[in-house]
């Protein structure tokens, strides 16, 4: 049996589920218990210090599983993959001898290879290099998905170097996959029932893959070519850097149904002087004209971004600046961090580190007023009709739960036959994390 757990982006989500693929042929089914998994995967994330000392406090439990087990006879072999494992295999294998494995993001089509020579030899197998074939060509399709929504990877990789960022370091160059690969993996999802894909890359907006013919497509002619597939209901993409937003891409924001009015744009902060102390080689002014081009293309676009504050050298009036944006765009939602240095980055090394108190003052003030935005935007839309994907079983009986075109979870009664479909839901009420809703055209009262 096999039991993964995954931290991190939804890139990891996705390399998860490619792993349990690759391993589906050596007989390994998976579990969503530890303890009866001989096979244990921690695909991990390196993005926070926090995010990588979780691994290693997980580790320390699986120790004890592992020698529970041993006790009982039972092998348990342990993985790590992802972008610990990246960064800091060598020093995670010395500080951990219970792992077996560790494995880079871009070996996961090498695990089968690495389980058998820890079987066979014993000892630690470490895979961190950037190997020359595309993991992609060598893993088999992905099976068949048992939901509604699902997601696709088409880039990975960054070349921008924001200088507090791991990510071009775990992950490595920039690459996309065929446009054929990928029309051929969202027609597969397809088939087995998906009505929402969203495009995964850690710049997918960045997106530039080859087609047979030497052609390069954007991710605009990817998005217009994938929203012909018929039964796809709806299309998203994340995670989108602002300079990689081009024209054709605005534009399928206008022309393309399928593409939802929901963008995640991380600005990061609303300084000048910081966004160039970052390496985002955009201002704020950029930034601004080109939510009004999207704005412009998509009236109703719903926008999301994610925001670093204490940043090394940011002073109150960056930090103000930063709300002054806030204020100005207004985001649907976010997420907000306080910066965090990481080893072998550029602005871990600078000078004028902000202090911990200083951080978590601005977060907490920045994290009230995107609690306050995404509040107003909730209650903005009580009184609606939106078209709801249904995507599952509500959480009481008799609900189903779904999403809004702008990603906000909604439960409604419902009968379990309409999982799958698009409905028009009217609005009923705005509660913390979700909405309320019923069909339109349904009262309440039962005839
Ligand atoms: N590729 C995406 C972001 C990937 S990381 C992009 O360019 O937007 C997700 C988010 O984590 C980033 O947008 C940033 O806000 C945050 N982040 C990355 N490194 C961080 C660090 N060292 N400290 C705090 N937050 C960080
Ligand atoms: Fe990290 Fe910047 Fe690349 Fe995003 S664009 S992954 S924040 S280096
Ligand atoms: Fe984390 Fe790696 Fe994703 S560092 S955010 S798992 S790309």
């Amino acid at each position: 049996m096999l039991y993964i757990k995954t931290y991190g982006c939804q890139m990891n989500v996705y390399d998860s589920a490619r792993m349990a693929d690759v391993l589906a042929p050596l007989g390994y089914a998976q579990t969503a218990t530890p303890e009866a998994a001989d096979l244990i995967i921690l695909n991990t994330c390196h993005i926070r210090e926090k995010a990588a000392e979780k691994v290693y406090s997980e580790l320390g439990r699986l120790r004890a599983l592992k020698e529970a087990r041993a006790a009982g006879g039972q092998e348990t072999m342990i993985a790590v993959a992802g972008c610990v494992a990246q960064a800091e295999g060598e020093e995670m294998a010395r500080r951990a001898p219970v792992i077996d494995i560790l494995v880079g993001p871009q070996s996961y089509h090498r695990l089968p290879e690495l389980i058998a020579t820890v079987r066979r030899a014993g000892g630690q197998a470490l895979e961190t290099e950037f190997p020359v074939e595309s993991k992609f060509d060598h893993l088999p399709d992905s099976a068949a998905e048992t939901g509604v929504t699902a997601f696709l990877t088409v880039q990975e990789g960054c070349d921008k170097f924001c200088t507090f960022c791991v990510v071009p370091y775990t992950r490595g160059a920039e690459t996309s996959r065929p446009p054929e690969a990928v029309v051929a993996e969202a027609k597969r999802l397809v088939g087995s029932g998906v009505r929402e894909i969203t495009l995964l890359g850690q710049n997918v907006n960045a997106y530039h893959g080859e087609d047979a013919r030497g052609q390069v497509w954007s991710l605009g002619r990817l998005i217009r070519h994938l929203a012909e597939i018929a039964g796809l209901e709806r299309l998203r993409y994340t995670t989108s850097h602002p300079r990689d937003m081009d024209d054709d891409l605005i534009g399928a924001h206008r022309d393309v149904p399928a593409l939802m009015p929901f963008l995640h744009l991380p600005v990061q902060s609303g300084s000048d002087a910081v966004l160039a102390a970052m390496n985002r080689r955009h201002t704020v002014l950029d930034y601004r004209r080109l939510v009004d081009r999207l704005r412009d293309a998509r009236p109703d676009l719903a926008l999301s971004s994610d925001f670093i504050v204490g940043f090394p050298g940011e002073t109150d009036a960056d930090f103000a600046a930063t709300l002054t944006l806030v204020e100005e765009v207004g985001f649907f939602q976010a997420f907000s961090f306080k910066y965090s240095r990481r080893p072998g980055t550029p602005a871990s090394i600078l000078a004028k580190q902000v202090s911990e108190p200083v951080k978590t003052k601005r977060l907490a003030e920045l994290q009230a007023l995107l609690l306050h935005q995404q509040q107003a935007f909730n209650e903005s839309t009580v009184g609606r009709t939106l078209p709801v994907l249904f995507q599952s079983p509500g959480r009481l009986a008799g609900q189903l739960g779904g999403r809004t075109p702008y990603l906000q979870p909604v439960h409604v009664p419902g009968d379990p036959a309409l999982i799958g479909t698009v409905q028009p839901v009217t609005i009923a009420a705005a509660r913390a994390n979700s909405l309320v809703g019923r069909l339109a055209g349904h009262s309440r009262e039962a005839p």
